[in-house]
C-alpha cells in the first residue's frame, strides 16, 4: 500500500479512546494516542460537561478583550493555577494553540528562538510566526554535550539579543524528556526564557502530574509551560501556565485578543477532572506503576529504552513495512492497536510507538509482550 494510501486507511471508533477501546466494532486493546491516565469519558467529566452544556449551549464565547468573559474559563484558569501549582494560568481553544500563543507573547523584537530540532509542530510554528531568527539546536545535546550547547549560543547570539528556548518537556514520539534544567542554566546565563510544551508530560511526570518542572524540581520566573487538556486530562483544550508576569503577555497578546479560548463544555469537564486528580493520585500511581512494570519487559526482550519514566517507549526493529506488517498484525490477529509513526524524530523506517495507560492490566500487559515476542525475538 503507497503512504498516501495509508493515510487514508483508518479504523473507526466506535466509544472512548481508553486502554480497552471499539474499533470498527471490535474489542481491542488500545495503545494508541495519549489517553495516559484513562480518564477519557470519566463520568465526573461527563457530569460537568452536560451541566456546562445545559447552561451556556454549545457557542463558544468571544475575546475578552471585548469586556465579557466566561466564567467557566475563568476558573479554569484558576483550577489549573492550584493543579500544576503556578502563580497564573490561561487557557487556549486547542493545545496546539498553546505554544503559538505563549511563544508569540514572550518573544520581543531581541529575541533569537533555539528551537528544538526535533518537538512537534505547534512549536516550530509559532516561533516562525513570530518573525523573529530561529535557531534548530540538535535534540538532547543538553544531555549528551551541555557545553556544546552553550558554545552553539554563544556563538549564534548576536550583541543585544535574548534567547528563548522551545521544547516538548517530553517528546510525543520518541518518549524522551528534555534537559529542562540545562536551559533555566542558559537563560540564567544570557537572560532569556524557556518555554516547555508539556503535553506529554502533564498527569504523566511527578507525583501530583504536575509535569516536567515537578519532575526535576524547578521553580524558576525564567520558565514557562504550555500543555493540552487532550492527552492525560482526557478531553479538549490548551493552557499556559506559569509565573504571573509570562501569563499576563499572553492573557494581552493579540492571539488572545483575536480568539474564544476554549470550547465551554471541555473546560468544564477539565476543571473536574483536575479537582478529582488533586483529590486523588490512584490513576497517577497506576501509571507510574504500569510504565515501570512494561518498560521493565520491554527491556527484558532486548529492547533499548532511554531511562525515561514516561508513558511512551518506541523503537525500530526493521524496516518501515516491517513495522507496518507489525502494527496490521497485531490488530488483526490480536486485537492490540498500537502505532507506527514517522512523526518528526523518526528514521525513514519509522518508530513502533507504545503508550501504557493507568488502566492497562497486567493481563493486557502480559498479552501485549506475548505478541511482540516474535518479532523482537528474530
Ligand atoms: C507536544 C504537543 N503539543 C501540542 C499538541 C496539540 O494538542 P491538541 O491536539 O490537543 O490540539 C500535541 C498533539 O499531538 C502535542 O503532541
Amino acid at each position: 500500500m503507497s503512504k498516501a494510501a495509508e493515510l487514508e486507511d483508518f479504523a473507526l471508533y466506535g466509544g472512548p479512546v481508553k486502554a480497552e477501546v471499539i474499533l470498527d466494532g471490535k474489542e481491542v486493546v488500545n495503545y494508541g494516542g495519549c489517553s495516559y491516565l484513562g480518564l477519557t469519558g470519566h463520568p465526573v467529566a461527563e457530569a460537568a460537561a452536560t451541566k456546562a452544556l445545559e447552561q451556556y449551549g454549545l457557542a463558544a464565547s468571544i475575546a475578552r478583550a471585548y469586556g465579557v468573559a466566561n466564567p467557566v474559563l475563568l476558573e479554569l484558569e484558576q483550577v489549573a493555577a492550584r493543579f500544576f501549582g503556578t502563580e497564573a494560568a490561561f487557557c487556549a481553544a486547542a493545545g496546539y494553540l498553546a505554544s503559538p500563543l505563549a511563544i508569540s507573547a514572550l518573544t520581543d523584537t531581541n529575541t533569537r528562538l533555539y528551537v528544538d530540532q526535533v518537538c512537534h509542530h505547534s512549536l516550530v510554528f509559532g516561533a516562525q510566526a513570530t518573525g523573529q531568527p530561529i535557531e534548530r539546536y540538535t535534540h538532547n545535546l543538553g544531555w549528551d554535550d551541555p557545553e556544546a550547547l552553550r558554545d552553539f549560543v554563544l556563538q549564534t547570539l548576536r550583541p543585544g539579543e535574548k534567547p528563548l528556548f522551545a521544547m516538548d518537556g517530553i517528546t510525543g514520539l520518541l518518549g524522551d524528556i528534555s534537559p529542562v534544567p540545562e536551559f533555566v542554566r542558559l537563560a540564567d546565563e544570557f537572560d532569556g526564557i524557556v518555554y516547555v510544551d508539556d503535553a506529554h508530560a502533564v498527569g504523566v511526570l511527578g507525583d501530583n502530574g504536575r509535569g516536567t518542572a515537578e519532575y526535576f524540581g524547578i521553580d524558576s520566573d525564567r520558565v514557562c509551560f504550555g500543555a493540552t487538556f487532550s492527552k492525560a486530562l482526557g478531553g479538549l483544550g490548551g493552557v499556559i501556565f506559569g509565573p504571573e508576569h509570562f501569563v499576563a503577555r499572553a492573557r494581552s497578546s493579540a492571539m488572545a485578543r483575536g480568539s474564544n479560548l476554549g470550547s465551554i463544555p471541555h473546560a468544564a469537564a477539565a476543571i473536574a477532572l483536575m479537582e478529582h486528580l488533586m483529590a486523588d493520585k490512584a490513576p497517577i500511581q497506576k501509571l507510574h506503576r504500569n510504565i515501570r512494570v512494561f518498560k521493565t519487559l520491554l527491556q527484558e526482550l532486548g529492547v533499548s529504552l532511554p531511562a525515561f519514566p514516561t508513558s511512551i517507549s518506541s523503537f525500530a526493529f526493521g524496516s518501515y513495512d516491517d513495522h507496518a506488517a507489525m502494527q496490521r498484525n497485531l490488530l488483526q490477529d490480536h486485537g492490540i492497536f498500537l502505532c507506527h509513526s514517522n512523526y518528526t524524530g523518526a528514521g525513514p523506517e519509522g518508530l513502533i510507538r507504545i503508550a501504557v495507560f493507568a488502566d492497562h492490566s497486567d493481563d493486557h500487559l502480559d498479552h501485549l509482550i506475548r505478541a511482540l515476542t516474535p518479532y523482537l525475538s528474530k
